[in-house]
């Protein structure tokens, strides 16, 4: 989907922002959550787990975890839900890291520079979460 996949009849919208997922710039507006985003780019998995298997958004609301990307702003990266964080103008967005960094609390190593299809964020044992 892109942008012109959105409803445009008597909707408001926040302001045109740019951030990036996976390495390229997309258009969202300020508001949407990350969420809506990824759906609107046909982004298909929000992490991977251990055992390497894509993950996506489940609920929409907060509980299942399912939707955890990594987000790097303002020289800070964490992890956050997709689901309940508001996109923001400048945000890196890396989907496909490999949930044992959440787990272990380390830094994923994530090239920028690489294509977003055949980058490698691995690491820790080979157990699904
Ligand atoms: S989709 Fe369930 S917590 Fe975000």
């Amino acid at each position: 989907m892109q942008m012109s996949s959105r409803a445009n009849n008597k909707v408001s919208r926040g302001d045109p922002i740019e951030l990036v997922i996976d390495g390229q710039t997309v258009s969202a507006f300020a508001g949407e959550t990350i969420a809506a985003v990824l759906l609107l780019q046909d982004k298909t998995s929000c992490y991977r787990t251990r055992g390497d298997r894509p993950r996506m958004m489940f609920c929409n609301m907060g509980v299942c975890f399912e939707c955890r990307v990594r987000v790097t702003q303002n020289a800070d990266s964490r992890w956050v839900l997709a689901c309940v964080t508001p996109a923001q103008a400048n945000m890196r967005i890396d989907t496909n890291v490999d949930l044992s960094h959440w787990i272990a609390g380390t830094e994923p190593t994530i090239d920028h520079d690489v294509n977003p299809s055949t980058a490698s964020t691995k690491g820790g044992e080979n157990n699904d979460v």
